[in-house]
C-alpha cells in the first residue's frame, strides 16, 4: 500500500508522520499520532463529531485527505488545552453543564472555538447557524448554545449570563 511521510504542526509541534496515501487526517490524528479527542463518528461528514482545525479554520478531518495538511497547522480538541489550563471554550461547556455522554463535544466545541474568534457578538441564531453541521444526540442544544453565549460574553470581557454563574456557585 503507498504510503508517504507528512510533516505539519501538531498542537504546536512540528511532527513527522508516516501513512497511507489515502489516509484521512482523523485517521492520521487517531491512529497515528494516538489524539482519540476527535471522534470518528459518521465518518462521511454528517455528524461533525470529527471537527478540529485546521490553520484555525474548523474542517471535517473524516473529509480531509492527510496530504492536504502537508505544511500546515493542525490543532485538535488536545491542542485546545492551553497552559493555563481548558480553553474558554471548554470552561464554558464545563460550566453550563453542556456535557452528556461527550461524544459530539470535541467537534462541537472546536466549531465553537472558531465562531468566539471570529465573532464574539454571535447572536444566538449565528450559534445555530456555526453549529448546525454538529450533532448531539443527548443535550438537546439549549446548554450548548448557552455555554457558546458565556464563551462569547467572556471573549468581550463580560461576566457569564446569571443563570450559569448562580449554577457553578451552587
Ligand atoms: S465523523 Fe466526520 S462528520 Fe462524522
Ligand atoms: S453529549 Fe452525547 S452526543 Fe452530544
Amino acid at each position: 500500500m503507498p504510503s508517504r511521510l507528512l510533516h505539519f504542526r501538531l498542537n504546536g509541534d512540528d511532527v513527522e508522520i508516516a501513512a497511507p496515501d489515502h489516509w484521512t487526517l482523523l485517521e492520521v490524528v487517531r491512529y497515528r499520532a494516538g489524539l482519540t479527542g476527535s471522534k470518528q463518528g459518521c465518518d462521511k461528514g454528517d455528524c461533525g463529531a470529527c471537527t478540529l482545525h485546521v490553520d484555525g479554520r474548523a474542517v471535517l478531518s473524516c473529509l480531509t485527505l492527510a496530504a492536504d495538511v502537508e505544511g500546515r497547522a493542525v490543532t485538535t480538541i488536545e491542542g485546545l488545552v492551553g497552559p493555563g489550563g481548558p480553553d474558554v471554550v471548554q470552561d464554558c461547556f464545563d460550566a453550563a453543564g453542556a456535557l452528556q455522554c461527550g461524544f459530539c463535544q470535541p467537534g462541537m466545541m472546536m466549531a465553537a472555538r472558531q465562531l468566539v474568534t471570529e465573532n464574539p457578538d454571535a447572536t444566538r441564531d449565528d450559534i445555530k447557524a456555526a453549529l448546525a453541521s454538529n450533532l448531539c444526540r443527548c443535550t438537546g442544544y439549549t446548554k450548548i448554545y448557552e455555554a457558546v453565549e458565556n464563551a462569547c460574553r467572556r471573549a468581550r470581557g463580560e461576566a457569564d449570563a446569571p443563570a450559569t454563574a448562580e449554577r457553578a456557585a451552587s
